[in-house]
């Protein structure tokens, strides 16, 4: 569900037809001044550089995009780097079971995976998330270079509810492995929570169905699990995994089922 007193759609006169469809889309309103409307504290608006999450106020953070053409994704994709996501998934560069991550969010570790290589899946339930991947991704296809159009042609994404999704539709497509990146309440410790986050907590909320999506999860791959979690946190559901790879600030929790080299 989305708020709709959290956010709503900035006209942009530019992107007229754009913005107006997309406020239909999400049934939110649509603010043509924002110096005379009643703000709230997100909205949506069309930019030159593509669809942006966007705070309001003095003292607002940049905006949120999902930018495959620059930015993070772009960087990563022309200096590769030894992503540890690659070695949690499927230890070695050169094995590449299907992945299907089931928390797309901004795209970010599942655009990693579809540049080394592998064919991806990535599951989404929030529209708003949804809708700025999906301008990500269409962006990607328009504009990028033929590099990036051949790395998100093997990235699909699907507007869902993850645990439906596994419950249903995994049953007949074993996917190879799954990758689940939760969303987390916001920790008191931390005050530099990055922008991507105060707004995905502010407009999305904390995901409160980790351990059930888990649990799915682990019925539904065939080979491995992979957990996304920040370095110091505890495990999802309390469950040990097999082992766990560690980063500066996060850890792959790596729950396996099957070795790659069974058939
Ligand atoms: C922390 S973000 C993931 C970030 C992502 N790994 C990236 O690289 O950008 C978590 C996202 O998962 C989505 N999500 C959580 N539970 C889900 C579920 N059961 N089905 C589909 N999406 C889900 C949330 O809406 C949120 O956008």
């Amino acid at each position: 569900m989305i708020h709709t007193s959290k956010l709503s759609v900035l006209i942009n006169p530019d992107y007229f037809l754009q913005s107006t469809a997309l406020a239909d889309k999400l049934k939110l309103p649509l603010i043509e001044n924002p110096d005379r409307a009643a703000v709230p504290p997100y909205v949506l608006v069309y930019t030159d550089r593509g669809l942006a999450l966007q705070q309001t106020g003095v003292k607002a953070d940049g905006p949120v995009f999902v930018d495959y053409l620059g930015g993070p994704s772009a960087y990563r994709r022309s200096k590769g780097g030894g992503e540890l996501i690659v070695k949690a998934v499927s230890g070695n560069k050169d094995t590449k079971p299907s992945v299907l991550d089931v928390t797309a969010g901004l795209g970010r570790d599942c655009f990693v995976l579809a540049s080394w290589g592998y064919a991806v899946t990535a599951l989404e339930r929030s529209p708003v998330v949804f809708s700025l991947l999906e301008d990500g991704l269409e962006r990607a296809n328009l504009l990028g270079d033929d590099e990036l159009r051949s790395v998100v042609q093997r990235l699909q994404i699907v507007h869902v509810d993850a645990i439906e999704y596994l419950q249903e539709k995994a049953i007949l497509n074993p996917p190879g492995v799954i990758v689940i990146d939760p969303m987390f309440p916001p920790s008191k410790k931390t005050a530099l929570v990055k922008k991507e986050m105060r707004a995905f907590h502010s407009v999305v909320g904390p995901d409160q169905d980790g351990s059930e999506l888990l649990g799915a999860s682990l019925d539904a791959a065939e080979y491995r699990v992979v957990v996304k979690r920040p370095k110091k946190a505890d495990f999802l559901a309390g469950l040990k995994p097999n082992f766990s790879l560690e980063g500066k600030a996060i850890r792959f929790d790596v729950y396996a089922k099957k070795s790659f080299r069974q058939k």
